[in-house]
């Protein structure tokens, strides 16, 4: 077995195919656990899993879509018979929305923000949770953002899904810390993914014009909050449930 913090346990990360989800997914193996990919880009998450496995780790790939409760549901189950139980659940699949003031916000974009952000993470924590007392507790990491207490003009749907998020968490630790289930917010600033090159055109760009409203003068890495998903997930945080641990280059600060 490999040895790391997370040695003998078991993971599953929504929206791993790419990313800050990749990055954590690839940090929990390096760190010992057998991981679970789970996207809705199957293909990117199988190739993703299987270069865990040539590295020597242990991975699998689902396909999943948060939005819809069957597919939560098969996806959870069938990592839980893969891997015997699940003790960390990363819920991190987020969609895109486009910029646009309330006014000129459609409904269906709302609804599409809510569905995968907020709704996505309901059902993720709902068919955990269960495995998670069976194997007598666990850790729920939800990735909100800077933006769950940082407000933007023309962000509304992401800055109100992220806002619950930290309520939900709070919410999820208070009903299972009798059951040893932590539940934490990991809630990054500016992050260098395909998301930032998706809505600035491309990365460079998104350094150019973004970093500089970080006080650290850049864009984070996916791997700067793998590192604090990998704290959050071993018994090094095990203090620390219904919390928000805010990883931002000092945006918040101003
Ligand atoms: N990148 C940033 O600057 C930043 C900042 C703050 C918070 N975050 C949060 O971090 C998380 C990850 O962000 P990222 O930048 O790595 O995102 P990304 O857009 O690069 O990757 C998101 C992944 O989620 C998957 N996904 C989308 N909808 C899905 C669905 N319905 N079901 C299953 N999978 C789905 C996508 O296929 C993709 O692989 C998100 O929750 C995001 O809101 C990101």
């Amino acid at each position: 077995m490999v040895e790391g913090v997370l040695a003998g346990k078991v993971a599953l990360v929504t929206g791993a195919a790419r990313g800050i989800g990749l990055a954590s997914a690839q940090a929990f193996a390096d760190e010992g656990a057998a991981v679970a990919l789970l996207d809705l880009d199957i293909a990117t998450a199988e190739a993703e899993a299987a270069a865990i496995i040539s590295a020597g780790g242990r991975a699998m790939a689902c396909p999943c879509d948060v939005r819809d409760d069957a597919s939560v549901r098969t996806a959870v189950n069938a990592v839980a018979a893969k891997f015997g139980t699940i003790n960390v659940g990363m819920c991190n699949a987020a969609t895109l929305t486009q910029p646009a003031s309330i006014v000129d916000l459609s409904l269906d974009a709302w609804n599409q923000a809510l569905a995968v952000n907020l709704t996505g993470v309901f059902l993720t924590s709902k068919y955990l949770i269960p495995h998670m007392i069976l194997a007598g507790g666990g850790s729920i990491i939800i990735t909100a953002s800077q933006m769950a207490r940082v407000a933007t003009p023309l962000r509304g749907a992401y800055c109100a899904t992220k806002g619950a998020l930290l309520q939900l968490a709070k919410v999820i630790a208070l009903e299972h810390a009798a059951q040893k289930i932590r539940a934490n917010t990991l809630s990054p600033g500016g992050i260098a993914t395909d998301r930032l090159a998706q809505q600035f055109g491309d990365l460079e760009t998104a350094e150019r014009e973004w970093g500089p409203a970080h006080p650290l003068g850049r864009l984070g890495q996916p791997v700067e909050i793998a590192r604090a998903a990998v704290y959050l997930a071993s018994d090094d945080s095990r203090f620390m449930t219904g919390s928000d641990l805010l990883i931002d280059g000092g945006y918040a600060a101003r």
